[in-house]
């Protein structure tokens, strides 16, 4: 008798955003423009904001602490963090999060970097971990603080969230099925030199890099053997604004000739866009928080829905892969919470808004004691002797 192919994927995912949020009409009002623009024109409706205590490592180990809780940290061998907002040139922020969470020490902890993409490679590694002795559990975070230059086009496209995501065999939510395509260009369609905290970015070359890319990863996810287009019931994009996500499913139709009118498409995707339209862009998180608002739709049941997964980052390095959601995988979702964390969020207008982004670059590395501002569980202490320091608020 043959032994049965080892299953490996999420077993858990759970979320965190920044505790601040503007309102895109606050936005468009400084800028004189019709807020639709954003509303409806980008999809996007409002972004999370961090505080002065607020980054990527105090988002991540708040979404990876629910993880914690509920799993325990035994048997969690391996950390990866996945960012584009790194936090220090060599220490990876995954160091800090496994510091405050009290995790093990027999444990690999590590940063990858691929812009928005990153997420995506670390959760392919975490797959051949598992593949390689079944009992490993690998603890992916992905974090990002999406920030672009006051007043250029990019702004109303920032935003603040982690996704965290544990993989296991036997998955409780979603198997990771193997095929996958992919495709790698080097451009700059985004990018962030080091010494520069916001991105610069080439706005409509990006828009149509992506798409690019994503005929690149198509074709070969299908040359590779991938499940056709009419065997994808969901799709999940990386979403820098929503509205891109149906810009690349209205593209992949086309080039996939699947003939299904607007509705359909727009059924495929809809569900998926409901966080990132309120967090604004993640980067490398976008694409699991659009994971994650999927299953969190309550009126549907996706038990042995197929996922068709495509994952950006600029530069460009993309993927597109697919996924099965698990039988009973809504007993394990944290609806009311993830709805909380979002609704909880304290609304800033334009004036403090831009003062926190100005705030950004005043750091430079001297000692600095932060205002407490977080409502979350863990914040950004300061920095002491070029040390940063992190606690816990409770
Ligand atoms: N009512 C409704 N819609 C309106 C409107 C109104 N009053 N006014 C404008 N619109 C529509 C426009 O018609 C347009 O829609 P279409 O694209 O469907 O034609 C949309 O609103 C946006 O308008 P513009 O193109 O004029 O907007 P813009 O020039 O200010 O720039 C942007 C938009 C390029 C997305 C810009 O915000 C930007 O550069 N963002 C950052 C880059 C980015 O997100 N790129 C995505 C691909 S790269 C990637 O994915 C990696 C990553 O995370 C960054």
């Amino acid at each position: 008798m043959s032994a049965q192919p080892l299953r490996i994927g999420i077993h858990d995912i759970s979320f965190a955003t920044a505790h601040q949020v503007l309102d895109l009409s606050e936005l468009a009002e400084h800028q004189g423009i019709d807020v639709n623009k954003y509303y409806v024109g980008i999809g996007q409706s409002e972004m999370s904001m961090p505080a002065a205590d607020e980054d990527i490592v105090t988002m991540g180990a708040e979404a990876a602490g629910r993880i914690i809780d509920r799993h325990g940290a035994e048997g969690i061998r391996t950390l990866l963090f996945a960012t584009e907002s790194g936090i220090d040139q060599s220490k990876s922020a995954g160091v800090f999060v496994h510091g405050l969470l009290g995790m093990g020490e027999n444990c690999r902890v590590v940063e990858l970097k691929q812009a928005c993409y990153s997420a995506t490679a670390a959760l392919q590694f975490a797959l051949g971990i598992v593949a390689r002795d079944p009992r490993e559990k690998v603890l992916v975070i992905a974090a990002d603080v999406a920030r672009y230059a006051l007043d250029s086009s990019g702004e109303p496209t920032q935003g603040a969230a982690a996704v965290a995501f544990l993989v296991t065999a036997d998955p409780a939510l979603v198997e990771i099925e193997p095929v996958t395509g992919l495709h790698t260009d080097d451009i700059h369609d985004f990018w962030r030199p080091n010494h520069l905290s916001t991105a610069l970015v080439d706005g409509k070359y990006s828009l149509a890099a992506y798409l690019r890319s994503l005929e690149g990863a198509w074709t070969e996810y299908q040359a590779r053997g991938g499940v056709a287009f009419d065997d994808i019931d969901r799709f999940c994009y990386h979403q820098p604004f929503t509205k891109m996500a149906v810009k690349a499913h209205d593209r992949l139709n086309t080039i996939a000739g699947s003939g299904l009118d607007r509705d359909a498409r727009r059924a495929q995707i809809a569900a998926s866009l409901d966080i990132n339209r309120r967090t604004g862009n993640s980067y490398t998180a976008s694409i699991y928080a659009g994971l994650l608002s999927l299953l969190n739709d309550d009126e549907a049941d996706l038990e042995g829905s197929r996922i068709g997964f495509f994952s950006y980052g600029s530069g460009s390095v993309s993927e597109f892969f697919t996924g099965v959601v698990q039988p009973g995988y809504r007993a394990l979702l944290r609806r009311d919470e993830d709805a909380a964390l979002l609704d909880s969020r304290v609304a800033i207008g334009y004036a403090r808004y831009r003062s926190l982004h100005e705030a950004v670059d005043e750091v430079r590395g001297e000692d600095v004691v932060t205002a407490r501002e977080t409502t979350g569980p863990f914040r950004f202490a300061g920095i002491t002797d070029q040390m940063r320091r992190y606690e816990r608020t409770r």
